[in-house]
């Protein structure tokens, strides 16, 4: 039976406020048993309900809880937000880093991984894009010694600050590969968030592919198969907005990286688009 994840993103009372809003659902094949949910946060320009997904049948994530509650975590994400807005790109702070870190550790926990393990996944997930805050090149890596003097600061342990760094400073194609389960978590959960929720309210629709390509999508879904190992990106797109040969233009590379990841983890990558199998 196959368990599933996707994103879950959630607003936290402690953080200044994620707009209203929406991304993906998740559901759990296991039924009665199944995770709980919670509350997704997030931003929709077109103002679409809010969904739920899921953690996993856990309700708190510890380190995950502690670094949406930090002040100096929040306002480096949203500085870092701001920053890449001014640049054109996509919506990459706190919806973006909750929404991959819960994936992320859904992923890990759904594949009979630790919980620590499925933690640090979570950390690295929330703070992968935190480096944005000094420059959108090499925010892996700049992202990775933020992320070490804040762990250090919260007292997590050396070793596992370690493979969060890793995580972060390999979560990009250019720079990074999957160098251990925690960072290829990171990289299929961070290359998953394709979603119109992530375009912002000036972008250009008819002139930015990747405006274009991220308002195409509908719905985006990880399902997580342990049984078969299989990770399957499920993506709904409205092809009057961008043809599907849009999307693997921009995204090749991203999902070349997601299928070496997957295998890191065990697993065959795939992906659906419009419930039919492309890859
Ligand atoms: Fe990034
Ligand atoms: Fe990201």
């Amino acid at each position: 039976m196959a368990d599933s994840t996707s994103r879950p993103p959630d607003g936290s009372a402690a953080h200044p406020p994620v707009s209203p809003a929406t991304s993906g659902a998740s559901a759990d094949a296991d039924g009665a048993s199944g995770p709980e949910e919670v509350p997704l946060g997030g931003r929709t320009p077109t103002g679409d309900a809010q969904t739920r997904a899921t953690t996993a049948g856990r309700t708190t994530i510890p380190l995950l809880w502690a670094l949406r509650e930090d002040a100096t975590v929040c306002a480096l994400l949203d500085a870092a937000d701001e920053f890449v807005a001014a640049q054109g790109f996509t919506e990459h702070g706190q919806r973006h880093a909750n929404l991959v870190g819960h994936i992320a550790f859904n992923v890990m926990t759904h594949l009979g991984h630790e919980d620590r393990t499925a933690e640090l996944a979570a950390a690295a997930g929330y703070l992968h894009d935190i480096g944005n805050v000094i420059t959108r090149a090499s925010h892996g890596q700049t992202g990775a010694l933020l992320a070490w003097q804040i762990l250090q600061r919260l007292d997590v342990p050396m070793a596992d600050v370690a493979h969060v760094m890793a995580a972060i400073g390999n979560h990009e194609e250019q720079h990074g590969e999957a160098v251990s389960p925690v960072a290829a978590a990171v990289i299929v959960a961070d290359k998953s968030d394709v979603h119109r929720s992530r375009v912002r309210a000036a972008a250009s629709i008819a002139e930015d592919i990747h405006d274009r390509v991220n308002y195409a999508v509908e719905s985006s879904f990880l399902r997580v198969d342990p049984h078969a190992r299989t990770l399957t990106l499920e993506l709904t797109i409205d092809t009057s907005v961008s043809q599907v040969l849009e999307y693997f233009e921009i995204f090749l590379e991203r999902m070349i990286m997601c299928r070496r990841a997957a295998q890191v983890l065990g697993c065959d990558f795939r992906i659906t688009i419009n419930d039919t199998p492309v890859l």
